[in-house]
């Protein structure tokens, strides 16, 4: 027998003992739920890529809200599937008074005012370009597609929303945001920028969801490029300036580092993004027995957390709440 002063494996002999040095938790307070709204009444879709993910018309998501906050989910993050008939150019549907996503925001702010809502700021869902800022000659113009988001923020606030959520990517826009809020009295409406976006292939799913794909080339002259660290943390720093209340990372899994890297270098609270490819992923490779999806999808969550995420946004959430946990 050796004489090992250290044995690492003592702290992993009972069930108990593993409790007690288990360093990392996942709290149902601490996952937001993405919730995608459509028109309508009485109607709730599955999405083909994202099964157990529905889309909900407004009488079916405070049904659903209702029951997830029984479960222990405070926080959702709501996106509206629009009509192509709707949209255009401007995404002009997005600050409609009849926009059915700003009536079903004051439905759910009404019902259940504890509930933290946050919403989507950016063109895509709206835009006939299905591009997250106003397209010119095949270009995407910042400035003028910070005005239109400007709009759209302003009637989301108006509408109850507790916290904005720009995932669009336009330079300046988070202090645009800001000061178009505050102009407006909104001072305690927050924002939870989307500061670090990449440019990825894990948002497929959710482009089907909302059918939302750009109509022609990609999202890279806006969205990260995935090989690039420091390119966050210089959007971190501007997005801190501008007044962001919360920084976001997107995709979450495989950017577990960025996620390490901005919590490491910022007084400001980190939220990730498990996206909808991360999701499919899991679904996809469980439905074949590849995998144990239960477990893997703990373990992911773990992940974000030990990375040292504050919040998660996942379309696991709902689900983890309902299963038997501690
Ligand atoms: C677009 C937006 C996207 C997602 C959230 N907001 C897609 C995109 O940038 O094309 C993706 C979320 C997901 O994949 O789960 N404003």
């Amino acid at each position: 027998m050796l004489y090992l002063r250290e044995r690492p494996r003592r702290n992993r002999t009972l069930h108990g003992v593993r409790a007690l040095t288990e360093e990392t938790q996942i709290r149902r307070d601490k996952l937001i739920e993405p919730l995608f709204l459509l028109d309508g009444a009485n109607k709730s879709e599955e999405i083909t890529s994202m099964p157990g993910i529905f889309r909900l018309s407004e009488d079916k998501a405070l049904l659903h809200a209702e029951q997830s906050l029984r479960l222990g989910i405070k926080s959702f993050i709501l996106f509206p599937a629009v009509d192509d008939s709707l949209k255009d150019k401007t995404g002009s549907y997005s600050w409609s008074e009849k926009n059915f996503y700003l009536r079903i925001i004051r439905a759910l702010k009404k019902k259940f005012p504890e509930a933290v809502l946050i919403s989507d700021v950016a063109l895509d869902p709206y835009s006939s370009d299905g591009h997250d800022g106003i397209v010119e000659n095949g270009e995407i113009l910042n400035d003028a597609t910070l005005e239109v988001l400007a709009k759209m923020a302003l009637a989301q606030a108006a509408a109850g929303i507790d916290i904005l959520g720009p995932s669009d990517m336009m330079d300046g826009r988070v202090g645009y945001l800001r000061d178009a809020l505050d102009g407006a009295g909104f001072t305690k409406t927050g924002i939870m920028s989307y500061t670090a976006k990449y440019a990825s292939a894990f948002y497929g799913p959710f482009r089907d969801a909302l059918q939302s794909a750009p109509k022609f080339g990609d999202k890279k002259t806006y969205q990260m490029n995935p090989a690039n660290t420091t390119e966050a943390l210089r959007e971190a720093r501007l997005d801190t300036a501008e007044g962001a209340d919360y920084l976001m990372v997107k995709p979450a899994l495989a950017y577990l580092d960025i996620i390490h890297r901005i919590k490491a270098a910022s007084d400001l609270p980190v939220v990730c993004y498990n996206v909808s490819g991360e999701y499919a992923m899991i679904k996809a490779a469980g439905e074949k027995k590849w995998l144990d999806p239960v477990r893997a999808r703990d373990e992911m969550l773990l992940a974000f957390f030990r990375a040292g995420a504050d919040a998660v946004i996942t379309y696991f959430a709902r689900e983890y709440a309902e299963s038997p946990h501690p």
